[in-house]
């Protein structure tokens, strides 16, 4: 059966049907291509491209400039999964002006579907601006990455009594803000299990354990392509780094041996060039 666009309310029908999401974060061009291709539902352009694309300690740097830049490579790479523009630090937090001005550029200027936003309570008066602006946003809660200088560093959140109760009110208040999903970051599962039976909208666990209605991973992470810490949530589909590094380096000792190129590699003559034309090359 042919795959069909992934929408906002297809989200949400999603928790109700019982089928999983799967949301992978990635940054680019061709991997948004293959993301989309293999079947990924919702693509988080996220602020983790700080620290794995752009090489910063946390998400704190990383610029609206920036983050648009990805965005935009993103939206012209998929045909199915929901685009999702993360919200970068400071760009939503000023005022709920400043915020709106922020996500509308990420559809306007990005071509992303909807927008995420870290924090809990404290953030809900926003998720609501933003969402009577009939822009989708979706909410993060637990491990909010942004907040990493108030926590002391990326500690498990919900681990004493008062810490879970919070951090269901924080699920609850975004989704009476209008949030259309969740994201649970490094709480016990059985936090999440509990999150995700007590909300409507869709919750999706990194680190929260297998009771979430969906899954995120950062792309690099599941690929073995980030060279950073690992954290133990996540499991690793590849060894991009291994299969990259030898490839690099087999073709620096072609190049220094004199093995590549070969004569097959390359031109011999004028019909040779005109067979190996660039599909946008002009006349001459
Ligand atoms: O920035 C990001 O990639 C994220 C996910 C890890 C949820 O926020």
């Amino acid at each position: 059966m042919e795959r069909r666009k992934i929408t906002v309310p297809g989200v949400i029908r999603m928790k109700r049907k019982a089928k999983k999401i799967a949301m992978l974060s990635v940054y680019d061009y061709p991997t948004a291509r293959l993301a989309d291709e293999a079947g990924v539902d919702i693509i988080l352009v996220g602020d983790t491209l700080s620290m794995v694309l752009l090489g910063y300690d946390t998400t704190l740097p990383v610029t609206m400039d920036e983050m648009l830049c990805h965005v935009k490579a993103v939206a012209r790479a998929r045909t199915k999964a929901l685009v999702v523009a993360d919200m970068p630090f400071m760009s939503f937090q000023v005022s709920a002006g400043d915020a709106l001005r922020n996500v509308g550029r990420m559809l306007k200027e990005g071509g992303a579907d909807a927008v995420k936003i870290e924090g809990g309570r404290c953030i809900a008066p926003t998720a609501r601006a933003i969402s009577e602006a009939k822009i989708p946003v979706m909410g993060h809660v637990g491990l909010t990455p942004q907040a990493i200088r108030r926590f002391g560093g990326y500690k498990i959140q919900g681990k004493s009594d008062t810490g879970r109760a919070g951090i269901v009110e924080d699920a609850k208040a975004l989704e009476d803000a209008g949030c259309f999903a969740i994201v649970l970051e490094a709480i016990p599962w059985s936090l999440a299990k509990e999150i995700t039976e007590q909300v409507r909208i869709p919750t999706i666990g990194i680190g929260a354990g297998p009771h979430c209605d969906g899954q995120v991973l950062v792309g690099h992470d599941l690929l073995g392509f980030y060279e950073g810490h690992i954290p133990k949530f996540v499991r690793s589909y590849a060894d991009l780094r291994g299969t990259i590094r030898e490839a690099f380096s087999d073709y620096v000792t072609d190049v220094k041996s004199g093995a590549f190129p070969s004569l097959e590699e390359s031109y011999e003559n004028a019909k040779d060039s005109q067979e190996d034309r660039h599909p946008e090359a002009g006349d001459t």
